[in-house]
């Protein structure tokens, strides 16, 4: 049985930044990958979405970004393609060559071990272009930028990218008592005052399961992308949101999430999934940043503001945002509870 070894890889690891070595280490465990797998609304979708377009798939060069295990290589295999190269620096490529090997699908499935940027490809182009590059509130990884070189270098004119359509929402949040637990924590520690850490807290976004019910805004789509046009600098981006309070109640933060489409075949529905409270859990949960302000909404108070997102300039896969925020509370009492801010958040 053949093996892909380190040795055999296109990217010495070695040269390549702390950060970088650190990212493709952290998928060289099965752990991850097992994560991803049985994230069953993730897999079932790129499975489905597959099928729905065998049509397309039949006969056709498709290129894996990022293969992992190789699963979205065997998918293709099994439902037509004629041949399917996977990609990845990651060591966990040499568990997915014995995969494929004892899939039975070695003959239909190329895998080159390195950064697709340095591999070279054993066709010039590709029809179709498959990868689960998502991150936490869409960007964080900068995972997309490997694919859109893969779009401009090797895709035929006309290609398909899947997935090729995706979003990113926003809403407010009533999170009082996790906020305050986490916050007031640091004011007594052990007896001591540990103030200082609490603005560290607050910059971090964080990734959990948000129960739906605890949203008490609209939601608003604050982005969209899609991949067969977008460049890698729209995925530095300034955008606006603006939602309304749906009942008397405390806003404490913006909760995020994003939603993913598949191309999909004339009149059918096209395949897809959403990472929001209120759709099935997956492994990409949601993200909460909480506000500067606790604030105290009633019914049609109006929160909007602006929401700039970048890569961090130190280590790129790691996403700088801010937020800037204007609450317009109605009635008698608007004035006092109305409230202007900004917070910057390293999600990293
Ligand atoms: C989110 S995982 C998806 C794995 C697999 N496709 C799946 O669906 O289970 C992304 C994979 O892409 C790989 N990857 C990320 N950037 C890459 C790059 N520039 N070149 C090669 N592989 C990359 C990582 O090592 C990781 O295994």
């Amino acid at each position: 049985m053949s093996k892909i070894r380190i040795e055999d890889s296109a990217t010495n690891k070695a040269e390549l930044n702390e950060f970088e070595q650190h990212y493709f280490n952290s998928y060289d465990n099965y752990g991850i990958h097992e994560e991803m797998l049985q994230d069953t609304v993730r897999t079932l979708s790129y499975r489905n979405a597959i099928i729905q377009n065998k049509d397309l798939f039949k006969d056709k060069i498709v290129l894996d970004v990022g293969c992992g295990t190789g699963i979205l290589s065997m998918f293709a295999a099994k439902h037509g393609a004629k041949h399917v190269i996977g990609v990845d620096m990651s060591s966990i490529i040499e568990m997915a060559k014995e995969i494929v090997d004892l899939n039975g699908f070695s003959d239909k499935i190329t895998l080159l071990r390195g950064k697709l940027e340095d591999v070279e490809l054993p066709f010039p182009k590709v029809d179709i272009i498959i990868s689960e590059w998502m991150g936490y509130f869409l960007l964080y990884e900068s995972m997309l930028d490997t694919v859109l070189y893969a779009r401009d270098k090797y895709l035929v004119e006309g290609g398909l990218i899947f997935p090729d359509k995706c979003s990113i929402h926003l809403a407010g949040l009533e999170d009082s008592d996790y906020k305050h637990e986490k916050l007031t924590y640091w004011q007594d520690v052990y007896g001591f005052d540990y103030s200082p850490f609490i603005p560290l807290v607050m910059r971090e976004p964080i990734v959990d399961t948000v129960e739906g019910h605890l949203v008490n805004t609209t939601k608003n789509k604050i982005i969209e992308f899609d991949l067969n046009t977008v460049k890698v600098s729209d995925l530095s981006f300034k955008t606006s949101f603006k939602v309304e309070a749906k009942r008397q109640d405390w806003i404490n933060g913006l909760i995020a999430w994003f939603d993913i489409e598949f191309p999909h075949p004339k009149g059918k529905k096209p395949i897809g999934f959403s990472t929001s409270p209120f759709a099935p859990y997956t492994h990409w949960k949601q993200t909460v940043f909480y506000l500067e302000d606790d604030l105290e909404a009633e019914a049609g108070d109006i929160l909007k503001g602006e929401l700039t997102c970048q890569p961090n300039k130190t280590n790129n896969r790691d996403l700088d945002i801010k937020i800037t925020y204007e609450f317009e509370a109605h009635g008698t009492d608007s004035k006092e509870r109305s409230k202007k801010n900004e917070n910057v958040y390293l999600m990293h």
